[in-house]
């Protein structure tokens, strides 16, 4: 599919409402720098979440038509967010060139996020993807010819023009976004899920949040894209993580947890060893982050529980590990992880089945 077949021309000019919930993701292998509009510079696998998740409501009533001016109103949690305006706003610019009825109406558009307890987590992936699947379902009362399968494509294709990560979100448990040679269906444009030859071991997976710090990210992941287009490791970063896919191929295949844990932990960790070498430098990790990466570590190496951590681009941990443990890694967080933990926060997610529509 080639982007000229995500416009979809007819004028739309209605009074609808619709309404879908979309969680945030986990990625396995990192996207970590991009080129032109939203294109990755390397192919991402993500776990997508369950509990973490934002609900959007878009309702939508006519207007004249306004010179390539959007019109909306933005509302978090039942208040007006104008700091947020200005994202949407690029969102709905990027998208109208596939969704030109954005200027024949006005949208009035209420967010809720539920991710448990205030963690600072904000996910543009739920946001963006849960925007993203009301207006597909907006086009598609008007578009007969989109099939089940048309819709998820092109949500995930304009969640993309929102924030890069909430392409992967559309679709429930693993998704793959970016191009790689180890997968034919894969596009730069969209994400695809990857449902085939996937070992039961990775079909409940487990994440717990732990919160180290619940304060909004220092830096924006924005920020951290444009730092790899002069970062000196960024060539052998891409090729490190098309590589990093052909290797996870085989492990949703095989099951090789011990594998699945070096695969995880070396890109949570590059990710971060990345924002640490562009210039210029900088450092999201927590001393309490690296004490909690220690102690699964030790863990590991004392219990053999297959636990391991991942990061985003924060100073959080993510744990991840099947559920069938879930009793003994529970006892592991209690006891001694939420020592390290601001006022002993964290969150329980799990793999999820993916956005569910409301209205
Ligand atoms: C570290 O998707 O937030 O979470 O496309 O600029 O919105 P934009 O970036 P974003 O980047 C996510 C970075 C990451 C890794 C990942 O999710 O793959």
């Amino acid at each position: 599919m080639n982007e000229s077949e995500f416009i979809f021309k007819k004028k739309i000019q209605c009074d609808l409402v619709s309404e879908w919930t979309s969680p945030s993701n986990i990625a396995l292998i990192k996207y970590w720098g991009k080129q032109d509009l939203q294109i990755p510079k390397n192919p991402s696998i993500s776990l997508t979440l369950s509990n973490c998740r934002t609900q959007t409501r878009l309702t939508v009533s006519p207007i004249k038509k306004y010179k390539k001016k959007i019109s909306f109103d933005l509302f978090f949690d039942g208040n007006l967010k104008p700091e947020f305006n200005k994202k949407v706003e690029q969102f709905f610019f990027r998208i109208s060139k596939y969704v030109p009825f954005v200027f024949d109406n006005h949208f009035k558009i209420e967010t809720k996020n539920f991710f448990p307890h205030s963690s600072g987590i904000a996910s543009s992936a739920s946001a963006f993807s849960s925007m993203a699947l009301t207006i597909v379902s907006l086009e598609r009362k008007f578009n007969d010819d989109m099939n089940d399968e048309q819709f998820y494509k092109k949500s995930s294709f304009l969640s993309r023009l929102g924030s890069g990560s909430a392409s992967r979100s559309i679709f429930g448990k693993i998704a793959l976004w970016g191009e790689s040679e180890f997968f034919s269906k894969s596009s730069n444009l969209y994400s695809i899920p990857l449902v085939e030859k996937i070992n039961p071991i990775f079909n409940d997976l487990n994440n717990t949040v732990l919160i180290v710090d619940d304060q909004v990210k220092e830096k924006s992941s924005s920020y951290g894209h444009d730092l790899m287009n002069s970062n000196p490791f960024s060539f052998q970063r891409y090729e490190q993580a098309k590589n990093n896919i052909g290797r996870i191929k085989k492990v949703f295949k095989n099951g090789d947890l011990d594998e699945f844990i070096q695969i995880v932990e070396s890109e949570a960790l590059t990710l971060h060893g990345l924002m640490m070498s562009s210039n210029p430098y900088y450092l999201l990790l927590k001393p309490n982050s690296v004490e909690i990466i220690r102690r699964v570590w030790d863990y590991r190496r004392e219990y053999k529980y297959p636990v391991c951590f991942s990061l985003d681009a924060g100073s959080n941990i993510h744990l991840l590990y099947p559920s069938r443990y879930k009793k003994v890694i529970k006892e592991f967080i209690t006891n001694e992880l939420l020592n390290f933990c601001k006022d002993k926060k964290y969150i329980d997610d799990y793999m999820g089945s993916g956005p569910e529509k409301i209205k």
